[in-house]
């Protein structure tokens, strides 16, 4: 029984004699509110709401309201349904960042590590994201598969798009989630430093998780690394966002807050927003602020760059190799 994600917002918690009156908007689908019991019980598919005897168990400690806790299950039941299973609980949230909530799960069986991290993205993030159109500007729309929609031959669904209708705004999101998924996927093969991929849905993708169980990697910005270890870090992201190029991919919003440090290594992350720097027109813009970005984090520790050089150079040196255009299905995101 799945209970759409829009109908969460709409859960209210108060007695229902207690309840205001709404206005209603004519111009928006309007759906009745549930209360909290109904909608608990409606999640777990018993009438009483009684709680769930087997399926994907979330932990104790994991501090989740109950709305929080039915959007997981939701959300993440598939993977404990998947066989072999790949995640067997949800064990703690990591952090809820301004799209996503990222949370340690306990791995299934066939699995290599012990966690696996889940990113889940909100149901409505792209009322969240800022100014997020310059990114998308010049990309495929792709379903959660990473497959691009070809938008010639449906005309609704392009319309639904531009129109940022209901339909419009859910495959915008789902496709801003592909790509952070099949860009993992396309860097690791390409051997960049990034969370080993997993396996994703439409709002959620599972991932690599760093850190341990009482604590997840910091993120660069956390913590203060040696001034022997700054210069041959400093050097592996430049590396990386070398090779991130010569795939296509520019970050987009690289910085020390996206950038996990664990047991002396680094694992670039959060890559949604990416560019391709064939077809976005703000593409050398936003490459140079990725890098001027990482040099100003590394100048703290002594590491003197030229920032806007060192940009230049990789810029015209990627230039310079051959690119042919991708198939953009005859419409972008943007
Ligand atoms: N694979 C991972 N292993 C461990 N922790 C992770 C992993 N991926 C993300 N995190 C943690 O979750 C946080 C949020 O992840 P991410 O940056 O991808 O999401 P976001 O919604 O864009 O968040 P923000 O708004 O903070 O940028 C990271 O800062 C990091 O602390
Ligand atoms: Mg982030």
């Amino acid at each position: 029984m799945s209970l759409l994600s829009d109908d969460l917002e709409t859960i209210e918690y108060q007695n229902p004699s207690q309840r205001r009156e709404r206005q209603l908007n004519p111009h928006r689908f309007h759906k009745p509110k549930v209360d909290k019991r109904t909608a608990r019980a409606r999640l777990q598919g018993t009438p009483e709401g009684r709680p769930q005897v087997a399926g994907l168990q979330l932990s104790k400690g994991l501090d989740a309201t109950s709305t929080e806790k039915a959007y997981l299950l939701e959300q993440l039941s598939l993977f404990y349904d998947a066989k072999p299973k790949i995640i067997t609980s949800v064990l703690r949230r990591v952090k809820g960042g301004k799209e996503a909530n990222v949370y340690c799960c306990a791995a299934g069986p066939a699995l290599p590590g012990p966690y696996v991290a889940a990113k889940v993205y909100r149901p409505r993030l792209l009322r969240n994201l800022r100014n997020d159109s310059q990114y998308r500007e010049g990309r495929a729309v792709l379903n959660a598969n990473g497959e691009v929609l070809d938008l010639r031959h449906d005309w609704r669904l392009k319309k639904a798009i531009e129109q940022k209708s209901r339909k419009g705004l859910a495959t915008t999101q789902a496709s801003w989630i592909a790509y952070e998924f099949q860009t993992m996927l396309k860097l690791h093969q390409a051997g960049a430093d990034v969370p080993v991929p997993i396996r994703n849905s439409e709002h959620a993708i599972l991932m690599e998780y760093f850190g341990d169980l009482s604590r997840a990697a910091p993120t660069l910005n956390l913590v203060s690394i040696s001034t022997a270890e700054a210069r041959p870090l400093f050097e592996r992201l430049v590396e990386n966002i070398k090779l991130m190029l010569g795939q296509h991919v520019i970050h987009g919003d690289l910085s020390a807050y996206n950038v996990l440090y664990w047991n002396g290594q680094i694992k670039i992350i959060d890559l949604p927003q990416i560019v391709d720097p064939r077809t976005n027109p703000s593409a050398r813009q936003i490459f140079y602020r990725d890098v001027e970005r990482i040099c100003d984090y590394f100048a703290r520790y002594g590491i003197r760059s030229h920032a806007r050089g060192l940009a230049r150079e990789l810029w015209e040196s990627y230039q310079q190799t051959s690119k042919p255009e991708p198939d953009l299905g005859e419409a972008s995101e943007g």
